[in-house]
């Protein structure tokens, strides 16, 4: 069937057969309408030479209802945490209230340009300070920069300002410890940062083996990396006693705070002996993320990492005005343009101030509530491999599905037809076939127990009628994806018709 057909075949659905917007194009079709000129025309070739570019190639040319249509209806196919549960674990994929989007749209913020004197730019630098402070207040931190911009960009800021204070001490080390169940930015990042990266194994718990790490803390471990509460949804509950042990030997104890939503308002990572840790806002403080983006990773430290935070330092002048300070000596120079992704400072202050002390707190229970609640449901009907209490998200395995030939990813798939988003599949790595489920606090009792119903009858069908679940999805636009072709052989590029079929008669001739 070619594309005319395509577009021309009427389903039941009002966005079935959207195709490409090249493949809508007809020539000499306008999506605009310019008014006639009232100013001397001039020839384009001398104003851009020999840039001048007069054969565009395949430019689609459309309608404005068109263009309109086309991009509406593609909005349409995407899952977004607006039409539903999404429950994909290690993302926090909570709901981002309007209220952020309402303050970071005023003009004066979204217009505000990262070259305008700080004398006009005191509201948004007022903005960054608030944001600074309450984070502070939340993590137990002294100093904190809000320049990165995204988690792992976070972690590579805060493992370079551990190596910045070591080689300051005329002690530089060469080895990172990560336990097994971390995030797999940790390995990445220590690695960037050019430290060697050693495995520590976690006990039966869940949590880092306080044995193991004895053994392998020595003066050439710069520091371990820890996520807390770790990837199975384990809060790490001999996290002073790792501090100890760390310090001990002049390591430090690096906290991957992405997971933070286990935790604000309830315990500070300040005050249980963390040294240096980064914050996604983009997951625990409600900006968007999952195509929405841009991320922002602030990262927060002791006082004895302070100095070598990045410049610009946001200070308070002789005057009382804010601005930044570029005179920082042992900083370790900027790592992102510019201040950060402002917008996201913008957001996740709204998201503070209109949560409030108490209302972050129950953010957190609420959270850990949901968790359990969905633990609760699924104990039974899916295998727990950690049995260790829940926080934030929770983990299963498809142990008891394997034997009809289903893995995680299928059970996944079939999710999808009872309209939810997928959990998180095969991570973390340490549970083989792992299923890994976080509600965030945004669902109510009413959707989770849809969600627990859902998986429940999943769990079912693998017993009754494998094969609905082997051949899953069955209610979506696409089917199943060959998705080693996707990830290897992915096609990236549109071609003209015309030139696909050339390929294909040359390939059959
Ligand atoms: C525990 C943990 N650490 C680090 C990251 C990396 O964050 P980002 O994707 O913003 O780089 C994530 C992302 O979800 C995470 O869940």
């Amino acid at each position: 069937m070619n594309w005319n057909e395509k577009i021309r075949k009427a389903t039941t659905h009002i966005s079935q057969n959207e195709v490409l917007i090249f493949e809508r194009s007809s020539a000499g079709k306008k999506a605009y309408q310019l008014p006639p000129l009232d100013v001397p025309e001039v020839d384009p070739e001398s104003l851009l030479g020999e840039h001048m570019r007069e054969d565009l190639g395949h430019m689609p040319e459309v309608s404005e209802i068109e263009i309109i249509r086309h991009f509406t209806r593609l909005s349409t196919w995407n899952y977004a945490v607006d039409h539903g549960m999404y429950p994909l674990g290690s993302c926090t994929m909570k709901y981002n209230a309007r209220v952020n989007e309402y303050v970071a749209r005023l003009m004066g913020l979204a217009e505000a340009h990262p070259y305008q004197p700080e004398r006009v730019s005191q509201g948004a630098l007022l903005i960054q300070k608030l944001l600074r402070e309450q984070l502070l207040e939340i993590t137990g931190m002294d100093a904190i920069t809000l320049q990165p911009a995204a988690g792992a960009h976070g972690e590579l800021t805060g493992i370079l300002l551990i190596r910045a204070y070591l080689e300051s001490q005329g002690n530089p080390r060469k080895k990172i410890l990560i336990p097994d169940s971390a995030h797999g930015t940790n390995p990445a990042t220590a690695a960037t940062a050019g430290y060697t990266v050693e495995n520590l194994k976690s006990n039966s718990a869940g949590m880092v083996d306080i044995a193991s790490l004895e053994a392998q803390v020595n003066e050439d471990v710069a520091a371990l990396m820890l996520t807390n509460p770790n990837t199975l949804g384990v809060f790490e509950q001999e996290i002073h006693k790792i501090a100890d042990v760390l310090h001990a030997k002049g390591s430090l104890l690096y906290m991957d705070g992405a997971n933070m939503n286990a935790l604000v308002g309830k315990a500070r990572p300040g005050d249980f002996g963390v040294d240096v840790m980064h914050l996604n806002l983009h997951k625990t403080f409600s900006t968007p993320h999952g195509g929405g983006g841009p991320g922002s990773g602030p990262v927060a430290c002791k006082k004895i990492l302070e100095p070598f935070l990045p410049i610009p330092v946001l200070v308070t002048k002789p005057d009382g005005t804010l601005g930044f300070d570029y005179n920082q000596p042992q900083s370790i120079g900027r790592v992102r343009m510019f201040y950060g992704n402002f917008g996201m400072h913008v957001r996740a202050l709204a998201y503070i101030m209109a949560n409030g002390p108490d209302g972050l707190r129950q953010t957190t229970e609420d959270a850990v509530l949901n968790a359990n609640y969905i633990r609760k449901g699924l104990e039974g009907s899916y295998d727990l491999p950690y049995k260790t209490a829940t926080m934030h998200e929770v983990v299963f395995s498809d142990r008891l599905q394997t034997p009809k030939g289903i893995k995680t990813g299928d059970v996944a798939k079939r999710l999808i037809d009872y309209g939810f988003h997928p959990y998180t599949v095969s991570f973390p790595l340490i549970v083989a076939g792992a299923m890994m489920i976080e509600p965030t606090e945004s669902e109510s009792k009413a959707s989770l127990d849809m969600f627990i119903e859902a998986m429940k009858d999943i769990a079912e069908e693998a017993e009754q009628h494998p094969e609905i679940i082997l051949e899953a999805p069955h209610n979506t636009r696409v089917s199943r994806l060959d998705e080693t072709a996707a990830a290897r052989k992915p096609i990236l590029r549109w071609k003209p018709q015309s030139e696909v079929a050339e390929k294909e008669a040359v390939h059959h001739g």
